[in-house]
């Protein structure tokens, strides 16, 4: 199984299109406090984690979230799509402005996949032009994200890589 190596202090973006299993991901591996997620932002400023109007609100009270966390030494996992540059670069800054490392771990499965089970989410009505181009955006993304300033990247290809990989914390 691919080990995935994670600072004990500091930033852990997950990059996945919707349905790619990042919050199923994050659940398995992070204390559920570690983890925060634009869909539970968008619940705090909008009572629905579907309001894409809210999305700018949600952001913000992500990033002051995620800060005040990494200022008092927490680990942080950063359950968002993140298949957009500007979101993985907006993070980054984030990390660097607290002095902390910052990972990125990327959930690579079909876009298939990731639509049949879409499907089957009753809480998620994301039209299938929705999903194909953040497919786009995340394939473009795997041959610049080792550039972005992440210490280090771990690509997780398909549904059984994601599912065998070990989380190690560095002590
Ligand atoms: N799922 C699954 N098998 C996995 C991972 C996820 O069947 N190995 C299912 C989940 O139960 C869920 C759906 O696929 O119903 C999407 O998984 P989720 O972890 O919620 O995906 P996210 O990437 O978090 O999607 P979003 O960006 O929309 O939050
Ligand atoms: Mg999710």
């Amino acid at each position: 199984p691919v080990q995935v190596r994670v600072p004990a202090i500091g930033l852990v973006v997950l990059v996945g299109i919707t349905g790619s299993g990042k919050s199923t991901f994050a659940r398995a591996h992070f204390k559920p406090t570690e983890v925060v997620s634009s869909d539970f932002c968008r619940g705090l400023v909008a009572d629905d984690e579907n309001d894409q109007s809210a999305t700018t609100d949600a952001f913000d009270v992500l990033e002051y979230i995620v800060g005040t966390r990494l200022r008092r030494g927490l680990l942080t996992v950063v359950d968002a799509t993140n298949v957009q540059p500007a979101a993985r670069a907006s993070l980054v800054r984030l990390a660097r402005s607290h002095d902390v490392l910052v990972d990125a771990i990327v959930l690579d499965v079909p876009e298939a996949v990731a639509a049949e089970r879409n499907r089957e989410r009753p809480d998620r009505d994301f039209r299938s032009h929705v999903v194909a181009r953040q497919h786009r955006d995340l394939k473009r993304s795997l041959g610049r994200v080792r550039k972005e300033g992440f210490r280090r990247v771990h690509v997780l290809h398909g549904v059984d890589e994601i599912a065998a990989a070990e989380i190690t914390r560095e002590r």
